[in-house]
C-alpha cells in the first residue's frame, strides 16, 4: 500500500532514498577506536584468518557485483587473491578448496537456491571457512555458514536491489579492512583513513541522491524510445557498468551491456554508431593508478563515431566536460569509495526511464524478488 511506500511513489524510490542510511547503519557499532572490529568473525577465528590463502566470493545477480567491488578492496587491502564466481556456476566444476580457503557468500534474501546450494556444496564437501553476508536475519544462508556479517539495509521490497548493494559492498570494506588488521598489511593509520571515508559515504551519498534526481529524471523522459544503452566502466567502474546494465534490463526492458573500458578497442567499439547512448564512469583525475586519461581517450574515441556520451565524474573534473553530452556529477572520494557513489545515478536512471515508460518498477515482468528454484 501506499502508506507502506512512506509517501514514495515505489518501494524502489524509497529504497534508493535509503540508502545512505543502509551505509551509516551496516558501519554503525563495528568500529572501535577509528578501527575496524568484527566480532561477528569470531566463528572463524583470527588465526584462521591469517592462515587463508585465498577468498573466494559466491552472489548472484547484484550481489556478485558487489562481490566484484570486494575483490578490488580485500585484494588490495589484505593482499589475498580474491575469485568472484557466480554460485550457479561455482559448483558444477568440481571447485578447488582447502582449509585455507575463505568462502563469502552474498545474498541480500539469504534464501537464493543457487547461492544456497553453493553454500551446502562448501560446507558437505570441503574444509573451507563459510562467511555469509546477507540483510535478512536467521535466513537459510547465514544458518549454513560458519559465520555472518549482516548488511543492516532494512528490509528490501523492490525487485531491483538498491540499499542492499551499497550496504552489500560496505559490509565487504569492512571484512576487508579486518583481514588487513589481523594479518598486518596496513598499519593502523592506513585503516583509520579507510574507515573515515566509509564513514563519509553516507553524507556523500545523499549528496548524489539530491544531485541527481532532476538531472537523470530529465534524461530518463528523453530517452523512452532508446533500443540500446552501454555503459563503460574500468577498475571499481567496471562493476559499476555492469550493474547499471542489469537495472536497464531489468526495469525499463532495454538491451544494456556494462564494459570494462579497456576491452572496447577489442570488440564493443563495433557497436558504436551514431546516437548510441554510452554511460560512461570516470575514475577520479586524482586517482594515482591515471586510469583518467585513459577513460577520458575512450570518450574521444567514441564521441568521434556519434556516441551519446552521459559521464559519471568527479566534481571539477573539466577533463570531460568538453566531450560529454552530459556529466553527473559526483562528490570527491578515495578510488575504492567512488563506485558507492557512482551506482546512484544508475540505480535512479533505471528506475526514472521504466516509470517514464509506463512499467512496473517494484515488480519488473519475469522476476522475482529472491529466486528460490535452482
Ligand atoms: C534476484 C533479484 C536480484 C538479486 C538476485 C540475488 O535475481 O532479482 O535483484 O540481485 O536475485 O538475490 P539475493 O537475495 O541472493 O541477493
Amino acid at each position: 500500500s501506499a502508506s507502506d511506500k512512506g509517501g514514495w511513489s515505489s518501494f524502489m524510490a524509497k529504497e534508493i532514498s535509503e540508502e545512505p542510511e543502509a551505509v551509516a547503519k551496516t558501519i554503525l557499532g563495528r568500529t572501535h577506536d577509528g578501527l575496524v572490529q568484527l566480532n561477528e568473525l569470531d566463528p572463524i577465528g583470527d588465526e584462521a584468518l591469517r592462515d587463508i590463502d585465498r577468498i573466494v566470493i559466491i552472489a548472484c545477480g547484484t550481489a556478485a557485483y558487489a562481490g566484484m567491488l570486494g575483490k578490488y578492496a580485500i585484494e588490495q587491502w589484505s593482499r589475498i587473491p580474491v575469485d568472484v564466481e557466480l554460485s550457479h556456476e561455482f559448483r558444477y566444476r568440481d571447485p578447488i578448496l582447502s582449509d585455507r580457503t575463505l568462502v563469502i557468500s552474498i545474498s541480500q534474501s539469504g534464501e537464493t537456491m543457487d547461492t544456497l546450494m553453493a553454500v551446502k556444496y562448501v560446507h558437505d564437501k570441503s574444509k573451507a571457512h563459510l562467511l555469509s553476508v546477507c540483510n535478512t536475519q536467521g535466513a537459510t544462508i547465514p544458518r549454513e555458514s560458519h559465520a555472518v556479517v549482516y548488511t543492516h539495509a532494512g528490509p528490501e521490497v523492490a525487485v531491483a536491489s538498491t540499499k542492499a548493494f551499497v550496504a552489500q559492498v560496505t559490509a565487504l570494506y569492512l571484512i576487508g579492512l579486518h583481514l588487513a588488521k589481523v594479518r598486518g598489511t596496513l598499519d593502523d593509520a592506513a585503516i583509520r583513513a579507510a574507515v573515515d571515508e566509509l564513514q563519509a559515504v553516507p553524507d556523500k551519498l545523499a549528496e548524489v541522491i539530491d544531485v541527481a534526481q532532476g538531472q537523470v529524471g530529465q534524461l530518463a523522459h528523453w530517452m523512452t524510445d532508446t533500443q540500446s544503452v552501454l555503459f563503460l566502466g574500468r577498475h571499481v567502474g567496471y562493476p559499476i557498468a555492469m550493474e547499471g546494465a542489469l537495472k536497464l534490463k531489468e526495469l525499463a526492458y532495454i538491451h544494456a551491456e556494462g564494459f570494462a573500458a579497456g576491452e572496447l578497442k577489442h570488440g564493443p567499439i563495433a557497436l558504436i554508431e551514431p546516437g548510441q547512448v554510452v554511460f560512461v564512469i570516470v575514475p577520479s583525475p586524482r586517482d594515482p593508478s591515471s586510469l583518467h586519461p585513459k577513460v577520458v581517450s575512450n570518450i574521444q574515441e567514441i564521441r568521434a563515431r556519434g556516441a551519446r556520451v552521459i559521464a559519471i565524474a568527479e566534481k571539477g573534473d573539466a577533463a570531460v566536460l568538453p566531450f560529454a553530452d552530459e556529466v553527473i556529477p559526483i562528490p570527491l572520494a578515495g578510488s575504492l569509495f567512488e563506485p558507492l557513489l557512482a551506482v546512484v545515478p544508475l540505480h535512479i536512471f533505471g528506475m526514472e526511464l521504466a516509470d517514464a515508460k509506463g512499467l512496473d518498477v517494484d515488480q519488473p515482468r519475469n522476476l522475482a524478488k529472491s529466486v528460490t528454484v535452482e
